[in-house]
């Protein structure tokens, strides 16, 4: 890594969307991290990212908006005690611990709220850069589910179910 910057991380509001879209969209664009489709309306990625029950966050350098996560239930009901996680750095800010910083903030933001583990459902494979962080935050591989996930350049390739308590 190079340089880590130093990051505030607060909850979002529906104000701070007009900066969380184009991180969005410039990540979904790519087609090789989230299943999210890239031709994805902007309305479609607000439901999926703003949607009531999530609690999202956005993380500030100076004024600028340069992620953002999502946590909440992964499962309604009895499976409710396990928590989701969905991050998104803006590009071009890759590298520097903001990752890092979202990931650990949201395992804070997890057990503050009650949640006794957090899952991730669908890493792609090949995404190393996520995979190696959230081996770094105690994440481990449980499962691979095969070809499950459309990469743009790469044609099918998996997905990797990651788990850690709380
Ligand atoms: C994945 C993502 C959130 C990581 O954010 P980031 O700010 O780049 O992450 P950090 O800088 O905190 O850490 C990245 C780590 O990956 C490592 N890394 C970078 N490229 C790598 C590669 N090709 N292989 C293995 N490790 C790699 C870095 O060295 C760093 O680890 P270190 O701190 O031990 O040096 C960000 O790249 C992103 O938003 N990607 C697009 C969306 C996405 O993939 N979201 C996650 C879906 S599961």
């Amino acid at each position: 890594m190079t340089e880590v910057v130093p990051v505030s991380i607060r909850r979002a509001t529906n104000n701070d969307w007009a900066l969380i879209w184009p991180i969005v969209s410039a990540v979904i664009a790519t087609g090789d991290t989230y299943s999210l489709a890239p031709e994805s309306t902007e309305q479609a990625a607000h439901a999926y990212w703003m949607a009531p029950g999530n609690q999202t966050y956005v993380a500030f350098l100076d004024k600028e908006i340069v992620g953002t996560y999502v946590l909440r239930a992964n499962q309604q009901g009895l499976g409710s005690h396990v928590a989701n996680g969905s991050y998104m750095v803006k590009p071009g800010r890759y590298g520097h611990g903001i990752g890092a910083a979202l990931g650990e903030h949201s395992l804070a933001a997890a057990r503050a709220a009650g949640f006794r583990a957090m899952q991730f459902n669908a890493v792609v494979s090949t995404n190393m850069r996520a995979v190696a962080l959230w081996q770094r935050l105690g994440f481990v591989i449980v499962g691979t589910v095969p070809k499950a996930f459309r990469h743009r350049q790469r044609g099918l390739v998996d997905f990797h179910v990651m788990h850690r308590f709380l």
